[in-house]
Protein backbone atom coordinates (compact mmCIF):
# COMPACT_ATOMS: atom_id res chain seq x y z
CA UNK A 1 0.00 0.00 0.00
CA UNK A 2 3.04 2.55 0.46
CA UNK A 3 2.50 3.50 -3.24
CA UNK A 4 -0.73 4.37 -2.69
CA UNK A 5 -1.77 8.26 -2.49
CA UNK A 6 -5.88 8.64 -2.95
CA UNK A 7 -9.00 6.54 -2.42
CA UNK A 8 -11.83 7.02 -4.85
CA UNK A 9 -15.24 5.33 -3.31
CA UNK A 10 -17.84 4.00 -4.89
CA UNK A 11 -21.14 5.40 -3.35
CA UNK A 12 -24.25 3.57 -3.55
CA UNK A 13 -23.52 -0.24 -2.43
CA UNK A 14 -20.16 0.83 -1.29
CA UNK A 15 -19.96 3.34 1.76
CA UNK A 16 -24.13 3.67 1.72
CA UNK A 17 -26.76 0.63 2.10
CA UNK A 18 -29.08 1.20 -1.34
CA UNK A 19 -31.51 -1.21 0.79
CA UNK A 20 -32.08 1.02 3.50
CA UNK A 21 -35.06 2.68 0.86
CA UNK A 22 -36.70 -0.69 1.85
CA UNK A 23 -38.69 0.37 4.54
CA UNK A 24 -39.92 3.50 2.68
CA UNK A 25 -41.45 0.70 -0.13
CA UNK A 26 -42.33 -1.08 2.68
CA UNK A 27 -44.53 1.91 3.80
CA UNK A 28 -46.28 2.37 0.79
CA UNK A 29 -46.23 -1.33 -0.17
CA UNK A 30 -46.81 -3.46 3.49
CA UNK A 31 -44.47 -6.54 3.28
CA UNK A 32 -43.15 -5.76 -0.19
CA UNK A 33 -40.04 -3.49 0.38
CA UNK A 34 -37.41 -5.63 0.55
CA UNK A 35 -39.30 -7.11 -3.12
CA UNK A 36 -39.44 -3.55 -4.60
CA UNK A 37 -35.65 -2.69 -3.37
CA UNK A 38 -34.14 -5.45 -4.97
CA UNK A 39 -35.76 -5.33 -8.06
CA UNK A 40 -35.40 -1.32 -8.26
CA UNK A 41 -31.67 -1.63 -7.27
CA UNK A 42 -30.72 -4.44 -10.19
CA UNK A 43 -32.74 -2.17 -12.97
CA UNK A 44 -31.29 0.97 -11.29
CA UNK A 45 -27.84 -0.71 -12.93
CA UNK A 46 -29.03 -2.42 -15.93
CA UNK A 47 -30.43 0.93 -17.06
CA UNK A 48 -26.99 3.07 -16.29
CA UNK A 49 -25.73 0.49 -18.24
CA UNK A 50 -28.21 0.34 -21.15
CA UNK A 51 -28.49 4.17 -21.90
CA UNK A 52 -24.69 4.52 -21.92
CA UNK A 53 -24.67 1.80 -24.16
CA UNK A 54 -26.83 3.82 -26.36
CA UNK A 55 -25.42 6.72 -25.84
CA UNK A 56 -28.61 8.43 -23.93
CA UNK A 57 -27.35 9.35 -21.17
CA UNK A 58 -29.96 10.35 -18.01
CA UNK A 59 -29.35 11.64 -14.81
CA UNK A 60 -29.26 8.90 -12.23
CA UNK A 61 -31.68 10.38 -10.19
CA UNK A 62 -34.15 9.80 -13.58
CA UNK A 63 -32.46 6.51 -14.22
CA UNK A 64 -33.71 5.75 -10.27
CA UNK A 65 -37.45 7.24 -11.10
CA UNK A 66 -37.31 4.84 -14.35
CA UNK A 67 -36.40 1.65 -12.33
CA UNK A 68 -38.77 2.22 -9.45
CA UNK A 69 -41.63 2.39 -12.16
CA UNK A 70 -40.17 -0.47 -13.78
CA UNK A 71 -39.85 -2.52 -10.37
CA UNK A 72 -43.86 -1.95 -9.40
CA UNK A 73 -45.24 -2.90 -12.65
CA UNK A 74 -42.98 -6.01 -12.43
CA UNK A 75 -43.95 -6.83 -9.28
CA UNK A 76 -47.88 -6.06 -10.41
CA UNK A 77 -47.71 -2.78 -7.94
CA UNK A 78 -49.64 -0.05 -8.33
CA UNK A 79 -47.32 2.99 -7.91
CA UNK A 80 -49.55 6.83 -8.20
CA UNK A 81 -47.67 9.03 -11.01
CA UNK A 82 -47.11 11.37 -7.90
CA UNK A 83 -45.64 8.98 -5.48
CA UNK A 84 -42.68 8.63 -7.24
CA UNK A 85 -40.71 11.51 -6.92
CA UNK A 86 -40.98 10.93 -2.96
CA UNK A 87 -39.97 7.39 -2.88
CA UNK A 88 -37.36 7.67 -5.60
CA UNK A 89 -35.98 10.64 -2.65
CA UNK A 90 -34.87 8.12 -0.23
CA UNK A 91 -32.07 7.32 -2.36
CA UNK A 92 -31.19 10.94 -0.72
CA UNK A 93 -31.12 9.83 2.76
CA UNK A 94 -29.62 5.95 2.42
CA UNK A 95 -28.13 5.27 5.69
CA UNK A 96 -24.13 4.71 5.78
CA UNK A 97 -22.78 1.05 6.74
CA UNK A 98 -21.92 1.17 10.09
CA UNK A 99 -18.27 1.42 10.18
CA UNK A 100 -18.09 3.72 7.50
CA UNK A 101 -17.29 7.04 9.54
CA UNK A 102 -14.67 5.80 11.38
CA UNK A 103 -12.86 4.13 8.52
CA UNK A 104 -13.14 7.31 6.67
CA UNK A 105 -11.52 9.00 9.83
CA UNK A 106 -8.53 6.60 9.94
CA UNK A 107 -8.17 6.60 6.32
CA UNK A 108 -7.42 10.53 6.25
CA UNK A 109 -5.66 9.99 9.50
CA UNK A 110 -2.70 8.02 6.88
CA UNK A 111 -2.43 10.81 4.91
CA UNK A 112 -4.55 9.96 1.89
CA UNK A 113 -6.81 11.44 -0.22
CA UNK A 114 -10.20 10.83 -0.78
CA UNK A 115 -12.99 11.16 -3.23
CA UNK A 116 -16.60 9.73 -3.93
CA UNK A 117 -16.96 8.70 -7.69
CA UNK A 118 -20.28 7.39 -8.24
CA UNK A 119 -22.82 7.18 -11.13
CA UNK A 120 -25.24 9.39 -8.69
CA UNK A 121 -25.89 13.08 -10.45
CA UNK A 122 -24.01 15.90 -8.33
CA UNK A 123 -26.85 16.78 -6.15
CA UNK A 124 -27.66 13.02 -5.34
CA UNK A 125 -23.92 12.53 -3.82
CA UNK A 126 -23.86 15.58 -2.31
CA UNK A 127 -27.45 15.05 -1.01
CA UNK A 128 -26.71 11.55 0.59
CA UNK A 129 -23.22 12.69 2.08
CA UNK A 130 -24.62 15.98 3.33
CA UNK A 131 -27.78 13.98 5.27
CA UNK A 132 -25.16 11.67 6.75
CA UNK A 133 -23.08 13.91 8.30
CA UNK A 134 -20.01 13.15 5.87
CA UNK A 135 -19.03 16.11 3.60
CA UNK A 136 -16.06 16.77 5.19
CA UNK A 137 -14.55 13.11 5.14
CA UNK A 138 -14.12 13.80 1.39
CA UNK A 139 -11.36 16.01 -0.59
CA UNK A 140 -13.50 15.39 -3.63
CA UNK A 141 -17.17 14.30 -4.89
CA UNK A 142 -17.02 13.34 -8.00
CA UNK A 143 -20.23 12.31 -10.70
CA UNK A 144 -20.27 11.02 -14.25
CA UNK A 145 -22.56 13.47 -14.51
CA UNK A 146 -19.44 16.02 -16.84
CA UNK A 147 -19.29 12.87 -19.07
CA UNK A 148 -22.57 11.99 -19.56
CA UNK A 149 -21.37 7.94 -19.27
CA UNK A 150 -21.79 5.54 -16.55
CA UNK A 151 -19.27 3.57 -14.91
CA UNK A 152 -17.86 0.77 -15.97
CA UNK A 153 -16.73 2.90 -19.29
CA UNK A 154 -13.08 4.12 -18.72
CA UNK A 155 -14.19 8.33 -19.14
CA UNK A 156 -15.86 7.95 -15.48
CA UNK A 157 -12.82 6.18 -13.79
CA UNK A 158 -10.44 8.70 -15.36
CA UNK A 159 -12.44 11.47 -13.26
CA UNK A 160 -10.71 10.26 -10.06
CA UNK A 161 -6.80 10.70 -11.86
CA UNK A 162 -7.96 14.09 -12.74
CA UNK A 163 -9.26 15.50 -9.53
CA UNK A 164 -6.81 13.67 -7.60
CA UNK A 165 -3.66 14.99 -10.12
CA UNK A 166 -1.85 11.42 -9.71
CA UNK A 167 -1.62 8.18 -11.58
CA UNK A 168 -4.12 5.28 -11.22
CA UNK A 169 -1.40 3.08 -10.15
CA UNK A 170 -1.26 5.33 -6.94
CA UNK A 171 -5.06 5.61 -6.47
CA UNK A 172 -6.68 2.57 -4.57
CA UNK A 173 -10.62 2.26 -5.93
CA UNK A 174 -12.66 0.63 -3.31
CA UNK A 175 -16.37 -0.92 -4.20
CA UNK A 176 -18.58 -3.24 -3.05
CA UNK A 177 -20.23 -3.46 -6.60
CA UNK A 178 -18.41 -6.60 -8.19
CA UNK A 179 -18.55 -4.94 -11.79
CA UNK A 180 -17.52 -1.85 -10.76
CA UNK A 181 -14.30 -3.20 -8.83
CA UNK A 182 -14.00 -5.34 -12.63
CA UNK A 183 -13.88 -2.18 -14.47
CA UNK A 184 -11.91 -0.26 -12.02
CA UNK A 185 -9.48 -3.47 -12.37
CA UNK A 186 -9.48 -3.15 -16.40
CA UNK A 187 -8.70 0.17 -16.34
CA UNK A 188 -5.93 0.31 -14.04
CA UNK A 189 -6.71 0.68 -10.80
CA UNK A 190 -5.59 -1.08 -7.76
CA UNK A 191 -8.47 -2.41 -6.26
CA UNK A 192 -10.07 -3.46 -3.54
CA UNK A 193 -13.50 -5.18 -3.57
CA UNK A 194 -15.86 -5.05 -0.06
CA UNK A 195 -17.78 -8.19 0.24
CA UNK A 196 -19.94 -7.74 2.89
CA UNK A 197 -22.64 -10.73 1.64
CA UNK A 198 -20.48 -13.58 1.01
CA UNK A 199 -21.00 -12.83 -2.84
CA UNK A 200 -19.03 -14.43 -5.47
CA UNK A 201 -17.14 -11.99 -7.77
CA UNK A 202 -17.59 -11.56 -11.78
CA UNK A 203 -16.39 -13.78 -14.18
CA UNK A 204 -14.94 -11.24 -16.33
CA UNK A 205 -11.58 -11.97 -16.23
CA UNK A 206 -10.03 -9.34 -13.50
CA UNK A 207 -10.12 -10.51 -9.88
CA UNK A 208 -9.62 -7.42 -7.15
CA UNK A 209 -6.39 -7.01 -5.44
CA UNK A 210 -7.87 -6.82 -1.67
CA UNK A 211 -11.13 -8.97 -0.71
CA UNK A 212 -11.94 -7.22 2.33
CA UNK A 213 -15.72 -7.44 4.47
CA UNK A 214 -15.83 -3.99 5.25
CA UNK A 215 -14.33 -0.27 5.06
CA UNK A 216 -12.67 -1.12 8.89
CA UNK A 217 -10.66 -4.05 7.53
CA UNK A 218 -9.49 -1.80 4.01
CA UNK A 219 -8.18 0.39 6.79
CA UNK A 220 -6.51 -2.11 8.61
CA UNK A 221 -4.38 -2.81 5.17
CA UNK A 222 -2.99 0.98 5.45
CA UNK A 223 -2.43 0.06 9.71
C1 LIG B 1 -22.30 4.26 -7.73
C2 LIG B 1 -23.21 3.09 -7.94
C3 LIG B 1 -23.04 2.47 -9.22
O1 LIG B 1 -22.23 4.83 -6.63
O2 LIG B 1 -23.04 2.15 -6.95
O3 LIG B 1 -21.67 4.66 -8.70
Amino acid sequence: MNHIKAIAFDLYGTLFDVHSVASKCDVAFPGRGQEISNVWRQKQLEYTWLRSLMNRYIPFEHVTEEALQYATRHLGLALDERAVRPLSDAYLRLQPFPEVPEALRALRGHGLKLAILSNGSPHSIDAVVGNAGLRDSFDHLLSVDPVRVYKPDNRAYELAEHAFGCNRREILFVSSNAWDATGARYFGFPTAWINRGGKVFEEMGQRPDWETNGLDDVAKLFA
